[in-house]
């Protein structure tokens, strides 16, 4: 008797089939695993509870996000069962901000290979590479190329633990099964001279080439794809600012891609800043927006942001002008000669100023978006700057990981007099400030690219487009109960992140059949629709294990 073709020791080394300590007796007997583990049939819960033990022995974030991977390298089921069993608690382990100290030390940490690696010293034989895969039916491939790992720059082949972490969200957020999700490392070398002289570096020993040279390298991946997995969406994730939104251009009319930085930034930035205006009693169109960073995740937020508002009714050019931003060298400003393209549009009449301060009191924001990598770049007189000409200025520090966050809420708040309405790209524990307790939300895309994932992988949507984001963040936004909005809180709680997430997939899969995009048939309860796909980090039962097969 086999279990998908696997029998005796071989169920044990492979991760999804392994139930370890849970066996039956009758599984045991039928698998030839009589002896080769111990002679119990734990339950679920009780291996859980151990595994809860053994975490608690841990004395660091990273020493629990090497046990989980650890975990989820033996036994799939025991390592989603124990992440969705506390989201608030394990999502900053596997993911920001703890992924953040991972990459950096990737190549020091590393014990097996997870996901695929693909050197640009492959090119003219991508498509046979990706054949190597084991699995043929693959959905999702999340794919970086190093080159801007959250706010920590080009750390090269290190950045190949963002898309295993991005991977493990649309299961643990947002139930897509893992079997479907491939995390890919596109390595075309780094300029990271710290990592090239690593001996335990696991990249090519080279600097990056051309841009020409990189994006025929991409070309050929993303055209292999859709020949060797014909239903995949691809993901692409943590690119330089400039790659990130051409790589899309690219691609987004003719295949099924998308660029989390750009577009789940902006979903997730745009729930905030609907919820911010709710607190304040005034609508988006209202609004006037000054981003800190004008790089992928900017760009893609404004273009989200006016495409909202132009649904709402404003002209483009109108939407536009309603959006300012700022970057290393200053205001993006007509006079600016050193703008791409994307920038253009936000780059208004306007006196060169390389004081953000004076930019503050110039143009007079009512929100201020921090997507610049530099931690503490709003300062005290940022903060008061933006209190002085608002009643409720509304403050975003997105940049993670943690310490590269333009301000902490407990800053945000105490700066402002408790006038702030603030969110984080990384979690931020309540404040208490004069009497009152806020809750600073993290604006972090876990509430929507799961989602967003979710609804393709159950509709099997042909593209992904930008309505699809805008639909998930309002629907996140929708999600928080009245009497959270009034504590500052702009984002749904973590606790509930499943369930949250099956809703925002449901109104996003709505939109994927209203626009025709679907290749199922359209079901008539859509929430019921996307349940049914959902992934149980439950042992499959002893006919799926192939017992009675
Ligand atoms: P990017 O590299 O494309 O852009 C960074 C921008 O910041 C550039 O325009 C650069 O000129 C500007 N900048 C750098 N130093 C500056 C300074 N001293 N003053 C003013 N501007 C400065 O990076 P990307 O993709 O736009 O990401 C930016 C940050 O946003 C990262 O920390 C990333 O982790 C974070 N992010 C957060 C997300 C969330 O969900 N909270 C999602 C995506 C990105």
């Amino acid at each position: 008797m086999t279990s998908r073709g696997k029998h005796g020791i071989e169920v044990l080394y492979d991760p999804s089939l392994n139930k370890s300590t849970a066996f039956t007796e009758a599984e045991k007997q039928a698998l030839g695993l009589v002896g080769l583990v111990p002679d119990v049939t734990e339950t679920e819960d009780l291996q859980l509870q151990r595994v809860m033990m053994q975490l608690g022995h841990k004395n660091t974030d990273l020493e629990r996000y090497i046990y989980l991977i650890n975990l989820l390298d033996h036994n799939e089921t025991l390592f989603y069962r124990t992440v969705m069993s506390d989201p608030a608690r394990f999502l900053p382990i596997v993911y920001d901000p703890t992924i953040g100290e991972a990459c950096q030390k990737f190549g020091h940490i590393y014990r097996q290979p997870r996901g695929m690696y693909l050197s640009i010293t492959r090119r003219g034989k991508v498509e046979e590479v990706l054949k190597n895969w084991p699995q043929k039916d693959v959905r999702f491939i999340c794919v970086t190329d190093g080159g801007r790992i959250l706010g920590l720059g080009d750390l090269g082949a290190n950045g190949a633990g963002i898309p295993i972490g991005k991977l493990q969200l649309y299961t643990a957020c947002a139930g897509v099964p893992p079997q479907y999700l491939l995390p890919m490392y596109l390595d075309a070398g780094t300029n990271n001279e710290h990592y090239l002289h690593d001996p335990l570096y696991l990249g090519l020993r080279r600097t990056r080439p051309a841009t020409s040279e990189l994006y025929s390298f991409v070309d050929e991946f993303v055209e292999a794809v859709q020949e060797v997995f014909p239903k995949c969406c691809i993901h692409f994730e943590d690119w330089t600012g400039a790659d990130a939104v051409h790589l899309l251009q690219r691609y987004r009319d003719k295949y099924c891609v998308y660029n989390d930085d750009v577009q789940g930034t902006a979903g997730i930035t745009l729930a905030g800043m609907i919820n911010a205006t709710k607190i304040k009693g005034t609508k988006l169109k209202d609004e006037k927006y000054l981003f800190l960073g004008a790089g992928s995740a900017a760009i893609g937020l404004a273009n989200l942001l006016c495409s909202a508002l132009v649904a709402q009714g404003m002209s483009l050019k109108e939407a536009q002008s309603r959006v300012y931003m700022f970057d290393i060298n200053g205001l993006l400003e007509a006079s600016r000669t050193d703008l791409l393209d994307f920038q253009k549009p936000y780059a208004h009449k306007h006196a060169p100023t390389r004081d953000f301060v004076a930019a503050i009191e110039s143009i007079k924001p009512t929100t201020i978006i921090g997507v610049s990598t530099v931690g503490g770049a709003f300062n005290q007189k940022v903060v008061e700057a933006m209190s002085k000409i608002n009643q409720r200025p509304v403050i975003l520090a997105l940049s993670n990981p943690t310490e590269k966050a333009e301000c902490t809420p407990e800053q945000a708040y105490t700066w402002s007099k408790g006038k702030a309405i603030y969110a984080a790209g990384v979690q931020f524990a309540p404040v208490h400030y004069n009497g009152q307790t806020f809750l600073p939300g993290q604006a972090n895309n876990f509430y929507i690219f799961p989602a967003v994932g979710m609804a393709i992988f159950a509709t099997q949507s042909k593209r992904v487009t930008d309505e699809m984001f805008i639909e998930a963040g309002q629907a996140v936004a929708d999600q928080v109960p009245p009497e959270l909005l009034k504590q500052g809180l702009l984002y749904p709680l973590q606790s509930n992140v499943l369930e949250t997430e099956i809703q925002t997939a449901a109104r996003v899969a709505k939109l994927v059949f209203d626009s025709g995009l679907s290749r199922v048939t359209r079901p008539d309860d859509m929430v019921a629709f996307i349940r049914k796909h959902v992934y149980k980090p439950e042992y499959r039962t002893e006919a799926r294990a192939g017992v009675a097969a």
